[in-house]
């Protein structure tokens, strides 16, 4: 499978698994990551997702060269259109999704990165939009949320040039949100996402979709929605469990309903 999953507790942990190639993505690559996002989606034991990549070098060094370099516009644009697919399930993923960047995160697999909902980095890594430096440009949602990230200016910087940044760069620019010693990249990572597993379950992803729609260019609608959603959270036992929780002086004990 060149997508493994492993369950640790309440964390899904989903494992690019082409180290030989160093995690390049494939359209193989692409549909099992689906896959098994589908897979995590459907499991109630499951309350975030740890993305990362196989071998000690790379997250992911971007789409695989070798299946694009004679493609025609058409075949470029379906790979592509697989490359979008993918980064906007896991955007979309009511559960959050914490990418593990332990090496190299480039091209398209610095796209996937930016769709996951935080980014924690070992202090090896590598992370850019190299795609000028083949004649391209990023094309797998890299020009949107890139700059959504981190701002235009510095989007432009890193896109334009085609240069890396290490990751104590990637932190001071917005573009990682935590740094570990390389060793402890997986555990901590699987850490954060536990914290986070921990939290009701329809509360993080009523969350997770707001966020989402933060600087679309529809703030009154935004914020119309997000009235209505907050209104629903009062539906959920998740919502009396946790202020009843909070007067008795105890740990809330959220179920997920
Ligand atoms: N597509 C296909 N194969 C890739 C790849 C990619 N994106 N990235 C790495 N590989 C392959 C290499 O061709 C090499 O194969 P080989 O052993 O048959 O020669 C193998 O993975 C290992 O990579 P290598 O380049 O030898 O490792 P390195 O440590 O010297 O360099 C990188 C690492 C990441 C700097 C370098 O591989 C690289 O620049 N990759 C391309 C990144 C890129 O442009 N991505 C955007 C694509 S749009």
């Amino acid at each position: 499978m060149p997508v493994a999953l492993e369950t640790r507790g309440r964390v899904a942990v989903l494992t690019l698994d082409r180290p030989d190639r160093l995690n390049a993505l494939s359209p193989d690559v692409l549909e099992d990551l689906v896959a098994r996002l589908d897979e995590v989606e459907g499991d109630e034991g499951v309350g975030a997702v740890v993305l990362t990549g196989a071998g000690d070098k790379a997250f992911s060094a971007g789409a695989d060269v070798s299946l694009v370099r004679e493609a025609s516009p058409i075949e470029a644009r379906a790979f592509a259109g697989r490359g979008h697919a993918t980064a906007d399930r896991i955007e979309a993923l009511p559960k959050p999704v914490v990418a593990a960047v332990n090496g190299y995160a480039l091209g398209g697999g610095c796209e996937l990165a930016l769709a996951c909902d935080v980014r924690v980095a070992s202090d090896r890594a590598q992370i850019g939009l190299p795609e000028v430096t083949l004649g391209i440009f990023p094309g797998w949602g890299g020009t949107q949320r890139m700059p959504r990230l981190i701002g235009p200016g510095r989007a432009k910087d890193l896109i334009l040039t085609g240069r890396r940044v290490g990751a104590e760069e990637a932190l001071a620019i917005g573009l990682v949100e935590r740094v570990h010693p390389h060793g402890e990249l997986l555990d901590r990572a699987v850490e954060l996402a536990a914290e986070i597993a921990a939290k009701p379950a329809w509360a993080l992803a009523a969350a997770k979709a707001m966020i989402n729609r933060a600087g679309d260019g529809d703030q009154a609608g935004n914020l119309a929605r997000e009235l209505d959603l907050f209104a629903l959270a009062f539906a959920t036992e998740d919502q009396r469990e946790g202020m009843a929780a909070f007067f008795e002086k105890r740990a809330p004990n959220f179920r997920g309903r």
